[in-house]
């Protein structure tokens, strides 16, 4: 099998990327798709994967496939370097899927822990459980071969859904020959990448909560959101006081985004984090400053985000043709990947009148 190096990675287009993608996974994107250490980097916008838990509410897919896209243009995902396509409209996709669904039984769909995690987020387990939704690892497993992908960077609640992945390319494998390249997850390097909190400190950036900063958000909301809403250290009333860092969302901020020449530009009476840190957790370091800094790193990280955004939306015709070239590349690729699957499981009846001998023997 080819030795290439061939990343993919997907979203589901279920809203708006936020700052959280942007740390966990966007920058790192566009880290490896510029390090040109890669022969091919695939982004997939999963909404087949999306509609197996708003099956009520396709538009919100629809329109968010266009958000999802201008929100990796504007990061810099360049589409001359990296293919952005649509899953929906590749159909080797649903045919591998529906290939692979014999080679995972429900009991082992049932432990996978995402699945399980989900299921009870979404109701499902008093409802019922869709079949689409249950299978979607599987689904997710023929994104990823299908690609011949065998660098997947995701966070790590995707961590189930390689092992799965891989599971099945080794039992394809073995039952069919070697067909399959077999995956490998690649996740964050650390805590904040991994996971950067709400502004109000909840675990994770939700928009039902709320407490989400947007790629696209105005600089006005993104202040609003931090003077407003984010959370820092409820012992800490008077500027006097000693702070605490830990779970002030200010500081895991900072953690994330802070350079040290902004200090050099915005707040000179330190030289470093650490340096501020420890005024902090000493006392005399107020919040409302702390905040106005914050602010002013994420404004150097948005700005330019935004100005980029905002060129490619005053273009739209330009973003669908990106979108669409993209998923004809796509589909060559992965009609490639069936067509050698169908070959491994001797099943492409109509490749080459190959079969007709065969058949005239048994008959024979
Ligand atoms: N399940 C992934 C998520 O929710 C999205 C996804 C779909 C994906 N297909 C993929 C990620 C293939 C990596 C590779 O984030």
């Amino acid at each position: 099998m080819s030795e290439k190096k061939i990343i993919l990675t997907g979203d589901r287009p279920t809203g708006r990327l936020h700052l959280g993608h942007y740390v966990g996974s966007l920058k790192r994107r566009v880290e490896m798709q510029n390090s040109g250490e890669f022969d091919q980097i695939n982004i997939l916008i999963a909404d087949d994967q999306a509609l197996t838990d708003n099956v009520d509410n396709p538009a919100k897919i629809r329109e968010n496939i266009i958000n999802v896209v201008l929100d990796y243009l504007s990061v810099g995902i360049d589409p001359a370097k990296t293919t952005i396509c649509v899953q929906s409209k590749l159909p080797a996709l649903h045919a591998l899927t529906f290939y692979y669904m014999n080679l995972v039984t429900t009991a082992r769909l049932s432990r996978n822990p995402t699945v399980k995690a989900e299921m009870q987020l979404r109701g499902f387990a008093d409802e019922g459980l869709p079949v689409g939704f249950f299978a979607y690892p599987v689904s997710q497993t023929a994104d990823i071969t299908a690609f011949n992908a065998n660098i997947v960077p995701v966070g790590e609640d995707q961590l189930p859904m390689l092992e799965q992945a891989r599971e099945i390319v080794e039992k394809f494998n073995r039952i069919y020959g070697e067909t399959l390249v077999l995956p490998k997850a690649v996740i964050p390097e650390n805590a904040t990448q991994r996971r950067l909190p709400g502004v109000d400190g909840k675990a994770k950036m939700s928009k039902s909560l709320g407490n989400c900063i947007y790629l696209s958000d105005t600089a006005k909301t993104v202040k609003k959101q931090v003077n407003g809403k984010m959370f820092t250290d409820p012992q800490h009333l008077r500027i006097e006081d000693p702070g605490h860092l830990e779970g002030n969302v200010v500081f895991t901020y900072l953690d994330a985004f802070c350079k040290d020449d902004y200090f050099a530009e915005y707040l000179p009476e330190y030289a470093n984090l650490d340096e501020m840190k420890e005024h902090y957790t000493r006392g005399g370091l107020g919040d409302g400053k702390c905040k106005k800094f914050l602010i002013q790193i994420l404004e150097e990280q948005l700005a330019p985000i935004r100005a980029e955004r905002a060129k490619w939306e005053a273009d739209i015709d330009a973003v669908y043709d990106i979108l669409m070239e993209g998923t004809n590349r796509a589909k060559e690729i992965t009609n490639e990947t069936l067509a050698r699957v169908e070959q491994s499981m001797r099943i492409d009846y109509f490749k080459d009148r190959e079969i007709i001998k065969e058949w005239k023997n048994i008959l024979k």
